[in-house]
């Protein structure tokens, strides 16, 4: 089941706190991209690899853009959602799109397949895993309710959509404004069903510097 793939890299990074962008940051001996590009060129459903980055990262993205068959280029934007807007417009206009951040490098090419599936059937869906700790919602340091966990998923990437109803969501935004911290709440907006797929602990997000030691425990574990 062949897809797209849009993966947004025009950040800075700012909490990882590198003083570049942190795509670019050594993770087991090459850059933390190359690790997330890897995973999409290998993927034979994969057709089409749509890499959005800032003009300051354009040496080195130029100097890696030959070992890979499928990238595309495109600029990025000064928010995420942006960013993923302007990849919208390099894809081509049909079939499953995803969105996956750059910094999530460990995501599995079973739960791939899996979000392609859900997302032909339903239109749009999203890779999460269960919330694993007690939440509770806090106002001025005070504690004024226990949240019911049992209905508390923590959100990841790839979230994967038809084509048309991505498409329609950023449209929808862009004319009210809006800005979302995921794609999936852009299509919430419209009214569009949204599914989950529960991925796994390990596809986590390359945020701050501790992560890293995170990252390494991964690899080490995998190479087992
Ligand atoms: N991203 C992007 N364009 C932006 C901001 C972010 O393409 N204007 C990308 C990042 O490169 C990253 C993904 O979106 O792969 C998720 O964002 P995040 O983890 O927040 O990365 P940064 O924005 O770079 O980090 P920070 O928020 O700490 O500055
Ligand atoms: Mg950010």
């Amino acid at each position: 089941m062949n897809y797209q793939v849009i993966i947004p890299a025009a950040g800075s990074g700012k909490r990882m706190g590198a003083g570049y962008n942190k795509l670019l940051m050594n993770l087991a001996g090459r850059p933390i991209i190359l690790h997330t590009l890897d995973v999409f060129e290998t993927d034979p459903n994969c057709s089409r690899i749509i890499l959005v980055i800032h003009s300051a990262d354009e040496p080195f993205f130029t100097e890696i853009k030959s070992r890979y068959t499928k990238i595309y280029i495109v600029y990025g934007g000064n928010e995420r959602q942006y960013s993923v807007f302007n990849g919208l417009k390099a894809a081509e206009a049909e079939g499953i799109i995803l969105v996956h951040d750059g910094a999530r490098p460990f995501i599995r090419p079973e739960t791939i397949s899996r979000l392609v599936q859900s997302a032909r059937e339903c239109g749009a869906a999203i890779a999460a895993v269960p919330v694993k700790d007690t939440i509770k919602k806090v106002i001025d340091l005070e504690v004024i309710e226990t949240v019911d966990r049992s209905s508390l998923w923590q959100v990841q990437t790839p979230q994967a959509f038809r084509f048309s109803v991505l498409e329609s969501a950023h449209e929808q935004a862009q004319k009210e404004q809006y800005l979302g911290t995921d794609e999936a709440s852009l299509v919430e907006k419209i009214g569009h069903t949204v599914k989950i797929v529960e991925s796994d602990y390990d596809n986590i997000k390359l945020t701050t510097p501790e992560d890293l030691y995170f990252a390494e425990a991964i690899i080490k574990k995998r190479n087992r």
